[in-house]
């Protein structure tokens, strides 16, 4: 069973000069089109400690001076944010976390997991898995170039048939990762299917690194369950916080042995999609709007009328109309 005691004791990550502290064993997941300033700043108000990530960078238009956006945003925020990097080219890769360093990245993951066909053929992501060698390269060159901890997130293998995730998870950790995030599941597998706990558990057994385990964690029993099955030392919310970015808050209480904060009601559902909202177009304008609305289908969501105002969000044609809907809603629900 997880005590509190073993559970509030901080991750120590050494780094090359510069050592980091983990004092939340609950982590959010870097999420591509979800986990943007605006999504880690609500993660951030019930998980203040917590360590969140970008979505992934890909260091070659980072170096190339795209996606900046992305990394210098982070002087606007406020707790632990690693910046998650992909790319196939070593260097690439170490002249990216230069500059995410400078940035003020807490430290620099990277991306071995992506199962996205596009960056996979390429040998980015997930296609790492299939190229130890260079994967283990990648390591050493980003860990050589900046003072902060470099550690990676990846899954357990390519395939069913091709699968040795203790060996490949060692490798990464002799190349110089300094925590591992481990997805319970395969490239094969994408996002199906149930992820393997009981193969996380064999990885955390044979590393002497931190072991992050990350896949169907998607409330705080799950986080109990799942460190006491893997002996992980952490665990990493993904989807789960889609539309709940009160999650990795609760399961962080529940680690600790504090009260788990409730989620919020309907109404401060409706008024946290808003404020969302709000926030997304004031930073990109009308396009803020196409952003908002997956967020909004998912945290309004679980009362009477959901489904009609979800149908309205998605086809309101202005922030204006949007934010109208959002305000009947929450006055019918107030009253
Ligand atoms: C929409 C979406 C975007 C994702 N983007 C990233 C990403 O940028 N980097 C990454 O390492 N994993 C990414 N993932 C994978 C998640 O971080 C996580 O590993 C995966 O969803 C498994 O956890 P879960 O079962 O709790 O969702 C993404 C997943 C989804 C659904």
């Amino acid at each position: 069973m997880i005590t509190p005691a073993t559970t509030t004791e901080a991750i120590q990550l050494s780094g090359q000069g510069t050592p980091r502290l983990l004092r939340c064993r609950a982590l959010q997941s870097p999420l591509a089109g979800v986990s943007d300033r605006i999504f880690r700043g609500l993660v951030r108000r019930w998980a203040p400690d917590a360590l969140l990530f970008t979505e992934m960078v890909n260091a070659t238009s980072l170096e190339l001076g795209h996606g900046l956006q992305k990394v210098e945003e982070l002087a606007l925020e406020q707790g632990p944010i690693g910046v998650q990097l992909f790319d196939h080219r070593p260097q690439s890769m170490a002249d990216a976390a230069r500059r995410a360093e400078a940035a003020g990245a807490f430290l620099i993951d990277i991306n071995m997991g992506c199962p996205v066909k596009k960056i996979a053929k390429k040998g980015g992501g997930s296609g790492l898995i299939r190229e130890p060698d260079l994967a283990s390269r990648i390591v050493e060159t980003v860990s050589a170039a900046v003072s902060i901890p470099v550690t990676v997130k990846t899954r357990l293998g390519w395939c069913g048939s091709d699968l040795d995730p203790v060996a490949w998870c060692r490798q990464l950790e002799s190349a110089g990762a300094q925590l591992l995030t481990l997805h319970g599941r395969t490239r094969e597998q994408g996002f199906k299917g149930s992820a393997d706990w009981q193969a996380i558990a064999a990885v955390k057994r044979a590393l002497a690194i931190p072991v992050i385990a990350n896949g169907d964690i998607n409330s705080a029993a799950d986080a109990l369950r799942c460190l006491e099955q893997t002996g992980a030392d952490g665990v990493m919310v993904g989807r789960g916080s889609m539309g709940a970015p009160w999650l990795v808050g609760q399961i962080d209480a529940a680690l600790s042995g504090r009260p788990i904060p409730e989620a919020p009601s309907a109404l401060e559902r409706v008024l946290l999609a808003k404020e969302q909202l709000q926030a997304l177009v004031a930073a990109k304008g009308d396009h803020g709007l196409l952003i908002a609305r997956k967020h909004m289908g998912w945290t309004c969501n679980g009362f009477t009328g959901a489904p009609q105002l979800r149908h309205a969000l998605m086809r309101a044609p202005t922030p204006a109309e949007a934010i109208a809907l959002l305000d009947q809603t929450a006055a019918a629900l107030a009253s």
